[in-house]
Parts: C-alpha cells; structure tokens; sequence
C-alpha cells in the first residue's frame, strides 16, 4: 500500500496512512513523518496495533523517552510506557479523567518534552476526543499590543498551580523530591526546531508571572487563554482504535473530554519525548 499524507484541518494535524509501526520503517519515511509533525503539530498514523514495547520502539524513532514525573500509572511490563484509563479514581473514589482541562504536558520541568504520543487501545463508542489548539496561530493572531505587553513576560511553573480549577493526582513520595518543584520559562517561546514563535501558558501548572501583581498577571493569562481556545486555533481529534498520535508541545494546548459513557473504557498507551529548554 502506498502511504498518504492527509491535513486534518486547515492548520493542524495529518493523517498517514500505509505504515506499519511495528514494522522496520524506512529512515526517509521517518523523516518525512517528523517533518509532517513538525509543520502540522499532530501526527495520527492510522491502523496501528501494538504492543507496549513496540510503542516504545515506534517512538524511539522519533526521539528519546522522558521520564513521567507520575510514575502511578506505568505498565509494569514496560515501564517507560503509561497509560490513560478513564476507569481509574481519585483517593476520595471520584472518577480521574487524565488531561481534562487545557493544558500543555509537564511545563514544569526545566527542560519540558517535545512531544506525547498515545496509542488508542480501546476507546468509547463516541466522544472522548482531545482537543487541540495551534498556540503559534494563536500568538500570531493577538493583536498588536497584546504581543508587546507579552514580550519578554515570565512565567513561574510549579506541578500543580494554586489558581488550577483541575486537580491532578499526587505525585508519590519519592518522586515529590526528584520532581522540581518550580521553574521559570516565557510566556513567549521559540520553536527549537521551527523557528515558530508560540504562546506558552498552562492553567494548570502556571503560578505567577514575574514582576506582576496576580491582580494584574491573572485576568491576563486568562485573555490569552479565551483568545487561544476560541475555536478558529483548533483541531479536534475524534479517535479510531488503532491511531498513533504525536503532538508537538511546543506549539500546542490539548485537552481530553471525559464526554462520554463511563461504563465504557477508553485506554491508550502513552509516552513523552524529551524536548529543550523553552526559550
Ligand atoms: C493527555 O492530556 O495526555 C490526555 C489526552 C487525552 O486523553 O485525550
């Protein structure tokens, strides 16, 4: 079969079809695929079926592993592999829905992953898709002043903000003390490998922004927000058993819906790729 690259919207993500990850896959092919992931931020490789070590092999093609700071959920046959359940629950036995609200993945480290990857395994009948906003666009797209008030801002990360609606699960013991506990990145990032300037917030892992006042530094973090998820920066990936995604976290924002039957499971494998320090 021939592989075919398809845009998924007018700005992000596109599908390849005609690969098979559990096979050797040609370098030029890899290639290709990671300059698709660059310039289009979501990857899907359509109609995979593997296992958690071909995962992390089919990963390993594009970068190397990082470490989750949550070890909880690792598969303990391969443990460099998590996963995402929406049967799991909270110490207080509330449902835990991993990635609900908008986020970018572990902003809190000094050097954040590049990219996520998930494996859907088994997924609802409907609903339950991710969404995606293109925050390159969305820097692109504010409006003049906006960008000169942002220019050179800093924000503080920490792993879980004080101001977050979302509530993560706690890191164990251990790890609290492995896992920084606050670092500092700008507002206003430089693609590493693009050269795209993005913006560069996270609701949940944001704590202040240096040199101004919360009074000030929260209702404009919330503007950005409201201007980036809109609607126009968006693509929203709606699964099928079977895909293999690759995100791009230095040019995104991504959020799971827990939107659907609970009786049934939606689990994907997942895994993060390291990445730079934003700059
Ligand atoms: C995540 O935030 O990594 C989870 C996304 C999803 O489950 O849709």
């Amino acid at each position: 079969m021939d592989v075919t690259f398809t845009p998924l919207s007018e700005h992000t993500g596109i599908a390849v079809e005609g690969v098979d990850l559990s096979k050797p896959v040609p370098d030029a092919l890899v290639k290709e695929m990671y300059q698709a992931y660059l310039d289009r931020s979501v990857l899907v490789v359509r109609g995979q079926k593997l296992d958690p070590h071909q995962m992390l092999a089919a990963a390993k093609l594009f970068g190397a592993p990082f470490i989750q700071h949550n070890t909880r959920f690792q598969l303990p046959e391969c443990p460099e592999i998590h996963y995402l359940s929406n049967q799991d629950k909270f110490p207080d036995g509330r449902r835990y829905i991993p990635g609900e609200g908008f986020h970018t993945d572990h902003s809190n480290d000094a050097t954040p992953p590049k990219a996520t990857l998930l494996h859907a395994v088994t997924l609802p009948s409907s609903g339950g898709d991710t969404q995606f906003i293109n925050m390159g666009l969305a820097y692109e797209t504010l409006d003049e002043a906006t960008r000169a008030q942002i220019e050179g801002v800093q924000a503080e990360h920490v792993y879980q903000a004080s101001h977050s609606e979302r509530k993560l699960v706690g890191l164990k013991a251990q790890r609290k003390q492995q896992v920084q506990q606050s670092v500092i990145h700008p507002l206003v990032r430089t693609h590493g490998e693009t050269g795209r300037k993005a913006l560069y917030i996270n609701p949940i892992r944001i704590e202040r922004l240096l040199d101004m006042p919360d009074t000030d530094a929260l209702p404009l973090l919330k503007r950005l927000l409201a201007h980036a998820t809109q609607g126009t920066h968006e693509y929203r990936h709606q699964w099928s058993t079977g895909d293999f995604v690759m995100w791009d976290n230095r040019n995104l924002l991504h959020k799971a819906n827990g939107d659907y039957d609970m009786t049934e499971t939606r689990y994907l494998y997942r895994l993060m790729l390291q990445g730079e320090r934003p700059e």
